[in-house]
């Protein structure tokens, strides 16, 4: 089956590199990312590259080069469903936030629309990719939506889900561990299979590329983001152990992790993870356990994420101890506010829960980020409830220049790992601010024995003393 049109429902951070890459290496597919939010795809469309709505190192390139050649950002829904021979489904999978399995489950309605729109407008027989994050058997309920609707056209489901990391999509996208695609064991179900397979083909070696039925595809992506996710609270479960201790982490993660059987990634200690997915799936994994009686498994994946809620709670509790205990109209200055280096989303980004609490302590905050807009720091915080909008705003500051934002401070909270923070003129920032002045490193990036000649007193996340 030759694959010439592609669409994809969904401009996000998934939908839009993950097509760019696509455009870029099949330049015979003529590809439409569409989505319902106009001002998305605008900026998609903007002719200024620094404007697109996701920042990934490199996306700016590739974007440009398959941009309007094969490359079409759109809001014509309808159309672009029409079209194309293959659809993918990239909308988001938020946990839901009312009725049955609120707080836990995915919230499937934006999938559901999609099918149920996919349904009504498709004339001709069409492969359908779930992109998104689902539940293991969400196939199933695509499937029954779109054999239920008389058109009489044939869908073929595809599981295909995404493992890109955010700061490195590109060269996930481009080189990826493994590219996994589940369908069904039918004649037409294996056909679906080799004509994505073919896609990828392109510039995937074909060892790298794994099929799989339905099911288990789908539940390998909870599986994967669940045990990452498991890691990076080990290691935070460890770092409280080591400063109680005198041990250091890092010391620890690379004795454990030169064990072949451990491996070294994903074991940097920190303020907590972040993003939109490592919580969102594992509460997910544990609501569906939950949902087949199998609650000890439902209560072990949660475990994971009530230690890292721990650790942010941890970290502001440290701020406030360390300050003598109030840190009631002192400035604490933040630098970072992404949940990772390298991106602009803030999605369940520690930095978050730390403010807050910070915020209740009547802290004034003051933030720098180089990527994160002003007004998405105070969606943030408003989305939290915590305090009006106006206290928000008079409580925390955005500052576009780090010095500015560190001057007169307590205090400097180190939230996100961005390179540039380890290049800064220390000495510049110490003799601006309060004394005596302190560090908070809670992603463990900063010479804290050069930081200690210069005067500040340390605190980093997992080092005891
Ligand atoms: P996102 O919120 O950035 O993008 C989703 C887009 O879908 C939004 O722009 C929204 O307007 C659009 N949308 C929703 N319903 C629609 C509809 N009916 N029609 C048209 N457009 C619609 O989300 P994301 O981060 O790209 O994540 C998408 C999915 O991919 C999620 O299931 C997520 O779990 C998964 N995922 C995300 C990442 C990541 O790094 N962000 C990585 C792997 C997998
Ligand atoms: C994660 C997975 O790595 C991807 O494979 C997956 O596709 C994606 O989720 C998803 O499904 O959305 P992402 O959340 O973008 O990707 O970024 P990660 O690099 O995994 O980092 C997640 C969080 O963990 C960040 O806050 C990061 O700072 C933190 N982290 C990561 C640590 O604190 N320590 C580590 O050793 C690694």
């Amino acid at each position: 089956m030759n694959i010439n049109k592609i669409c994809c429902i969904g401009a996000g951070y998934v939908g839009g590199p993950t097509m760019a890459v696509i455009a870029q290496q099949c330049p015979h597919i003529k590809i439409t990312v569409v989505d319902v939010n106009a001002k998305r795809i605008a900026a998609w469309n903007d002719t200024d590259l620094s404007k697109l709505p996701v920042f990934e190192p490199g996306l700016d390139e590739v974007v440009k080069e398959a941009r309007n050649k094969n490359l079409y950002f759109s809001t014509n829904i309808d159309q672009a469903i029409d079209e194309a021979d293959m659809i993918f489904i990239s909308v988001n999978t938020p946990t839901k936030t009312y009725g049955k399995g609120k707080g836990m489950a995915a919230d499937l309605k934006y999938i559901e629309l999609c099918a149920r729109q996919i349904a009504k407008v498709a004339k001709q027989d069409k492969i359908i990719v779930e992109k998104s994050t689902l539940p293991v058997r969400t196939a199933s309920a695509i499937k029954n939506i779109l054999d239920n609707t008389g058109n009489g056209v044939q869908f073929q489901i595809l599981s295909n889900p995404e493992f890109l990391a955010e700061g490195t999509a590109v060269q996930d996208l481009l080189n990826p561990d493994r590219v996994l695609i589940g369908g069904d064991t039918t004649k037409e179900g294996q056909e679906a299979i080799q004509a994505l397979v073919s896609i990828y083909a392109h510039w995937v070696p074909k060892e790298r590329i794994l099929t799989t039925n339905v099911w288990s595809s789908e539940l390998s992506k909870l599986t994967a983001n669940a045990f990452l996710a498991q890691r990076v609270s080990s290691i935070n479960a460890m770092s409280a152990i080591c400063e109680q201790s005198g041990a250091d982490v890092n010391e620890v993660a690379k004795a454990i992790g030169m064990d072949s059987r451990i491996g070294s990634k994903f074991l940097k200690a920190s303020v907590g993870f972040g993003g939109s997915c490592f919580q969102k799936d594992i509460l997910n994994l544990a609501y569906i356990a939950k949902t087949y009686g199998l609650k000890e498994v439902a209560n072990y994946w949660e475990q994971v994420i009530l230690i890292n809620n721990y650790q942010k709670n941890r970290f502001s509790d440290n701020i406030v101890s360390t300050l003598y205990n109030t840190v009631s109209g002192k400035k604490i200055a933040f630098l970072g506010w992404a949940f990772k280096k390298d991106t602009n989303d803030t999605r369940e980004s520690a930095a978050i829960q730390v403010a807050d609490n910070l915020l209740s302590e009547q802290a004034h905050i003051s933030v720098y980020d180089p990527k994160v807009s002003e007004e998405r720091m105070y969606a943030d915080l408003d989305y939290l409830n915590t305090r009006s909008e106006e206290e928000n705003r008079n409580l925390l500051t955005v500052d576009q220049d780090p010095y500015e934002a560190c001057k007169g401070a307590h205090a400097i909270a180190v939230l996100t790992e961005w390179d540039e923070f380890k290049a800064y003129d220390w000495q510049r920032i110490y003799d601006s601010m309060q004394k005596p002045a302190f560090v908070f490193d809670g992603r463990g990036i900063l010479d804290t024995e050069a930081l200690k000649k210069i005067g500040f007193n340390c605190y980093t996340i997992g080092k005891g003393s």
